[in-house]
């Protein structure tokens, strides 16, 4: 199983990757576009250097034809190093361009994905995260949960290597019913996971602990007792 972390904010990212177990970032352009007009690239580099080699970036292209998807994805790669994920919506242009790109080898999320179908057809092109839009599924009343579950048991039954990102989520319910429903890995915004952490009963535990602990050994830690 896998966490990612679903924003560009450069502070987000560091707290994030200091607290949970985070296997990755991913973007879209209403992400970008939430943290101003940055230095596109050079922002990216940036999240690179924060996640190091080992954890996945996600970066989306902006064109819609395959060929410039293809030449995006050229310079993607060029700028930051060919194990970036190449996040392409799955359209017919994006499926074309999924194809020439799993095809030479590059690791590919086909992302904007709703139905079943997307996801049956972006997994035979060869990407290797399905990106399913949960929240926005929701909105136009299609079972979330369901298609999460048809295209993971696909995936289990088929062997492959290829993942469900569930993606787009407003509520814990989302994503754990995401998770439970056999999606390898979420994506989640930073405020989102914050907000699972800092729900009133954790607190109150933890502070109920503390407060007979002390009633017993005082203000002391285990270091300071035999
Ligand atoms: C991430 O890969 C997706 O692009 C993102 O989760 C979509 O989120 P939204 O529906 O909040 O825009």
């Amino acid at each position: 199983m896998e966490l990612m972390l679903d924003t560009a904010n450069l502070e987000q990212i560091e707290k994030g990757l200091a607290t949970y177990p985070i296997s990755g970032v991913t973007s879209n352009p209403s992400i970008i576009k939430a943290e101003g007009k940055v230095d596109f690239f050079n922002h990216m580099h940036k999240i690179r250097e924060l996640i190091g080699d080992e954890r996945s970036l996600h970066v989306q292209v902006i064109a819609h034809d395959c060929d410039t998807i293809l030449k995006e994805a050229d310079k993607i790669l060029s700028i930051l190093g060919p194990k970036t994920f190449i996040k392409i919506p799955v359209t017919e242009d994006g499926l074309r361009a999924i194809k020439i790109l799993a095809a030479r080898g590059v690791n590919v999320t086909a992302t904007a994905i709703y139905t079943t179908m997307q996801g049956i057809l972006a997994m035979l092109a060869g990407a290797r995260y399905l990106a399913v839009y949960y929240n926005r599924m929701l909105n136009i009343d299609i079972d979330a949960a369901k298609v999460i579950k048809e295209l993971s048991s696909l995936l289990w039954a088929n062997g492959t290597s290829c993942q469900v990102l569930a993606a787009s989520f407003k509520n814990l319910k989302e994503i754990t019913t995401a998770y439970a429903n056999g999606a390898s890995c979420c994506t989640i915004p930073y405020d989102l996971l914050e907000t699972g952490m800092h729900m009133p009963s954790i607190t109150k535990a933890v502070h109920d602990f503390s407060a007979n602990w002390e009633e017993v050994y005082g203000n002391r830690t285990l270091l300071d007792v035999d």
